[in-house]
């Protein structure tokens, strides 16, 4: 049997295993389409046959409404570094709303968090809040389009930024055009789409266009968490400064997750503007910020240019809003007193990741574990991949990935996307509860292979 007929026939087992114990978000499910477009509020939370519906979430566990129990290894897109609904966040947040959830004006607590960003994010002096990670790079773009008088940004293939037109494209193979209906290709003409991983193609597209930034991931999250190959960080930064144009580190994964200060702490490497999400929100809706050096913050200022043609613009009703801040500064205020964290975080991911790589290999490679610190990629295909293009194009079958989804599923272990697995634990996910997920993978892997 081919691996496709074997991945084909475990479907079909565990998706009967699937719909016994979950009736009840099958029938959610049928009402959902009803109302909502594919039955989702966001399409990469659908998966095959149906979705489960979440009712609870506490530590790192969720539960389904049928009550079943799932550890969790997707944890609000990547939020919850300290897992669901920390006690002294959700309290912080409760006390403050009584006050007022959002005042509508300027308030202490922003001075007080951008402060504390300032400190704890390597190589920026002044900060603005956004709503979300999305927002945060749109305004980024605006501002180096503004600082450098350009208008080209390069980004990576695979690298997901939010839908703003000028960076929705590139993000799925082809690679090339608009990645949705409604987005005209003159609102992407400014944009040069480069392999990750590949300096030669950055320095060609600096050399033939006026390009204002380069906007990455450090490490490419949803292209399925694959890190940078030696040295290619400090390459890019050196062709960035060569090149005249600024580097945006999009940290809306990796910040506050790879360490304290994010990418730039943990590869040391300096970016111009860093752009957040997620984790920055504690947890809370309207995550988002963009923190620089005063040199480039100061084209936002509206006492320094006063009129507004002369400045870059960014702003928003809910900005800055006292629920959003209250809890992201309660989170990494908390983090910055727990600094030693990290290191047994991205020591245990790494181990998983070695133990995970380690199942493929013994079973006969069919499959590469990607990652840094406590990123985890799973990737079933023939090369180990540097970039979103082999991550893609080397796959031996789509259906490996809707098994191992299912699978894992039915052992009680929850992760997106379907078609990409991209794992972000937080910091409280244990080493029995990772023990767990290595073998459940083996056992699958085995079944695979041996069937
Ligand atoms: C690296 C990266 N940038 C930007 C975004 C968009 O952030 P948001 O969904 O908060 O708009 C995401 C979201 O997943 C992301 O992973």
């Amino acid at each position: 049997m081919s691996i496709e007929d074997r991945a084909q026939a475990l479907i079909d087992k565990y998706v009967r295993i699937y719909m016994e114990r979950t009736g009840r978000s099958r029938e959610f499910f049928e009402r959902a389409r009803k109302v909502l477009p594919g039955g989702t509020t966001y399409q990469i939370r659908y998966f095959s046959p149906y979705p489960l519906y979440i009712t609870r979430a506490r530590g790192v566990k969720v539960w389904d409404l049928d009550g079943n129990e799932y550890v969790d290894y997707w944890m609000g897109h990547g939020t919850h570094i300290l897992g669901h609904s920390p006690d002294f966040v959700v309290k912080a947040v409760n006390e403050a709303s009584y006050d007022g959830t959002h005042l509508g004006y300027p308030n202490t607590l922003e001075v007080e968090y951008a402060e504390l960003l300032t400190k704890v994010i390597p190589n920026v002096e002044m900060v603005r809040f956004s709503n979300s990670g999305t927002e945060a790079n749109m305004y980024a773009i605006r501002l180096a389009r503004a600082y450098t008088g350009r208008r080209y940004i390069v980004k990576m293939e695979g690298g997901w930024h939010g839908g703003y037109d000028a960076l929705h494209v590139g993000v799925n193979p082809p690679f090339e055009g608009p990645e949705s209906l409604g987005l005209p290709v003159e609102h992407i003409k400014y944009t040069i789409v480069i392999p990750y991983n590949d300096i030669n193609a950055l320095e060609k597209a600096l050399k033939s266009f006026d390009v204002a930034a380069v906007i990455m991931e450090p490490v490419l999250g949803a292209a399925g968490c694959i890190g940078p190959v030696q040295g290619y960080l400090r390459g890019v930064r050196e062709l960035v400064d060569r090149y005249g144009a600024l580097l945006i580190f999009d940290e809306v994964i990796t910040g506050f997750r790879l360490a304290l200060g994010g990418g730039q702490e943990y590869f040391n490497v300096k970016a111009d503007i860093v752009t957040l999400g997620k984790i920055v929100g504690g947890g809370y809706p309207g995550a988002g910020a963009i923190a620089s050096r005063s040199e480039i913050m100061e084209l936002l200022d509206q006492l320094k240019r006063p009129s507004a043609r002369s400045r870059s613009f960014h702003g928003g009703t809910f900005t800055g809003n006292r629920v959003t801040l209250t809890a992201g500064y309660a989170l990494i205020n908390y983090l910055a007193q727990h600094r030693s964290f990290y290191e047994n975080f991205n020591n245990l991911w790494d181990w998983v990741r070695s133990e995970l790589d380690r199942a493929c290999e013994s079973h006969d490679r069919l499959c590469w574990v990607t990652g840094v610190g406590s990123m985890v990629g799973i990737h079933f295909t023939r090369e180990r991949p540097i970039n979103a293009r082999m991550a893609y194009e080397g796959r031996i079958s789509e259906k490996l990935y809707t098994l191992l989804h299912l699978y894992m599923r039915t052992r009680g272990i929850l992760y997106l996307t379907e078609h990409t697995a991209h794992l972000l634990p937080s910091m409280i996910h244990t080493k029995e509860q990772a023990q767990d997920l290595i073998n459940a993978f083996n056992e699958l892997l085995s079944e695979v292979v041996h069937r």
